[in-house]
């Protein structure tokens, strides 16, 4: 635990041997406390008080702030997308350096708000919390911060609001690592028809620049009939589209199994979520190449539901950079991967990360990577520069790339990535393709916007109805990344 500091109030009450869904009746118990002072706020401003959820990093994190809203909403707030509000929380990612510096800006303009606003409370939690010297830098350089927590404990999210309303101390509660899951706590979800579902959190990995695993915990696998039966709920409510979520989710129940050695395979689960009515896409995100097997492959190939799209994190093309990443393939063997994957699956679109700048990353090692991009014609690449994180193996590495290499080396790579995923998206022009419907085109009210299996995002004449729902569109014109097209 990091914080003990005699100033502070620290609730870690509730760190129990078992959390079973009790936990979660105990938490609206909480809601029910908070919202009796919610309720003096609203009488007091004669209006309904207003919170606001800022949210950085990667899905599963957006499915927590889908938590962390229904919570404020219960309570008796208002959501708003403005930090000029009575709740801020900031739902931090700490996976590089500039996650933790925009956050950290955000911060220091949301203390203006307050000085002018007594109710208001600003909250942060998240990745970046797990790391102790973050917590010290809030502690010291961010002192109108009401409530810090970390990625363990956000089920207990209503208890430490109910505590914070109560205080004018600042309460920190971070727990170093978890066991439990904690399921069916209330959710407002950002989208009526698509949802995130998580099926395993943490990573046991290691990746050696990667900070995941000390902040997000060892392994932990859902029962499937949880997870199932989440689907369930979702698809009665509307939900036609899923992604089930994890860091690492074709690794799912390897815990379950040491118990359990029949337990419910990555594939096996891809295929239930599948058959659940009302459920008419599946999709996942993300699997690591070394445990992408076989039986995953056959399941996407042999059922259209699955989207036809996977992301598929490469990393590096260098074998001698992927070893010192730790990440348990070469270079031919992420070929072969993606070939197989491409031969059984034939209109799927293979997306993946880069990270350009890992210690001892040479011109020649950029060039393998880019070998790798022009054989295996990603549909998108998300490039990164290498970010030194405090605590993982590769930051003690000597042999970091000077930053004017590293710059050449990422827009060398950045140019063929660029024209690689022009030359994908261009092939399934002329098709028709189910589109789920997602909203109106932000810049043409006449035009709807929707995704197809691929991913791609796709334009077309239509009405606010279609939100929600799968239509026919023919692809009429390619823009780069995405398409026009017309209802059929
Ligand atoms: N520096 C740069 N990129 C990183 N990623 C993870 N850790 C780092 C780091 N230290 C990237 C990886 C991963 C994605 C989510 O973030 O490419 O797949
Ligand atoms: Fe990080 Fe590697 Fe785990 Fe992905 S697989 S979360 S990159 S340690």
């Amino acid at each position: 635990m990091v914080n003990s500091e005699k100033n502070k109030i620290n609730i870690l009450n509730s760190c129990r041997e078992e959390i079973t869904d009790e936990e979660s009746i105990r938490q609206l118990d909480y809601i029910d406390k908070a919202r009796s002072i919610v309720s003096k706020y609203e009488k007091e401003l004669g209006r309904k008080p207003r919170a606001c959820v800022v949210t950085f990093g990667c899905q599963m994190n957006a499915r927590d702030s889908e938590k962390l809203l229904a919570a404020l909403k219960l309570v008796g707030y208002e959501e708003t997308d403005s930090e000029d509000a009575e709740f801020v929380i900031y739902n931090t990612c700490t996976v590089r350096d500039n996650a933790d510096q925009r956050v950290l800006g955000r911060l220091g303009q949301c203390s203006n708000f307050k000085k002018k606003n007594p109710l208001m409370k600003i909250a942060i939690c998240g990745c970046m919390m797990q790391e102790p010297g973050a917590v010290e830098k809030i502690k010291k350089s961010y002192r109108f911060v009401d409530l810090i927590f970390g990625t363990h404990n956000i089920y207990k999210f209503a208890e430490l609001l109910y505590t914070t309303l109560c205080s004018d101390k600042m309460i920190i509660d971070i727990w170093e690592k978890t066991d439990k899951i904690v399921e069916d706590l209330p959710v407002v979800r950002k989208y009526a028809y698509k949802s995130g579902v998580n099926i395993m959190f943490g990573c046991d990995k290691f990746c050696t620049y990667c900070i995941v695993p000390y902040v997000r915990g060892r392994e932990r696998s859902r029962n499937p009939k949880d997870i199932i039966r989440e689907c369930e709920k979702l698809a009665a409510d509307g939900v036609k589209e899923i992604m089930l979520l994890g860091q690492n989710v074709n690794s799912y129940a390897n815990d379950l199994r040491k118990v359990d050695k029949d337990a419910m395979s990555f594939a096996q689960l891809l295929d239930e979520v599948a058959k659940v009515e009302g459920i008419e896409r599946v999709r996942f995100m993300t699997p690591h190449p070394r445990d992408f097997k076989d039986d995953v492959i056959d399941v996407i190939a042999n059922n259209p539901k699955i989207a036809r799209h996977i992301h598929l994190p490469l990393q590096s093309g260098s074998s001698k950079i992927l070893k010192r990443m730790n990440r348990s393939y070469t270079k031919e063997e992420f070929l072969t991967l993606a070939a197989k994957i491409r031969e059984r699956i034939p209109d799927v679109a293979i997306t993946t990360d880069i990270i350009v700048g890992f210690p001892g990353e040479t011109a020649a090692d950029v060039d393998d990577t880019i070998d790798v991009v022009n054989k295996v014609k990603f549909d998108n690449a998300f490039t990164f520069i290498y970010s030194k994180r405090a605590g993982t193996p590769a930051a003690k590495f000597e042999d970091q790339v000077p930053e004017k290499e590293v710059k050449e080396n990422f827009d060398r790579l950045l140019k063929v990535v660029q024209e690689t995923a022009k030359e994908q998206a261009a092939k399934l022009l002329g098709r028709c393709e189910d589109v789920l419907v997602e909203g109106v085109n932000e810049h043409d009210s006449s035009l709807m916007t929707g995704r197809m299996s691929n991913n791609t995002l796709v334009h077309f004449p239509g009405g606010e109805e279609l939100i929600g729902s799968f239509v026919k569109v023919k692809l009429t014109e390619c823009h780069g990344f995405y398409y026009f097209g017309e209802k059929i």
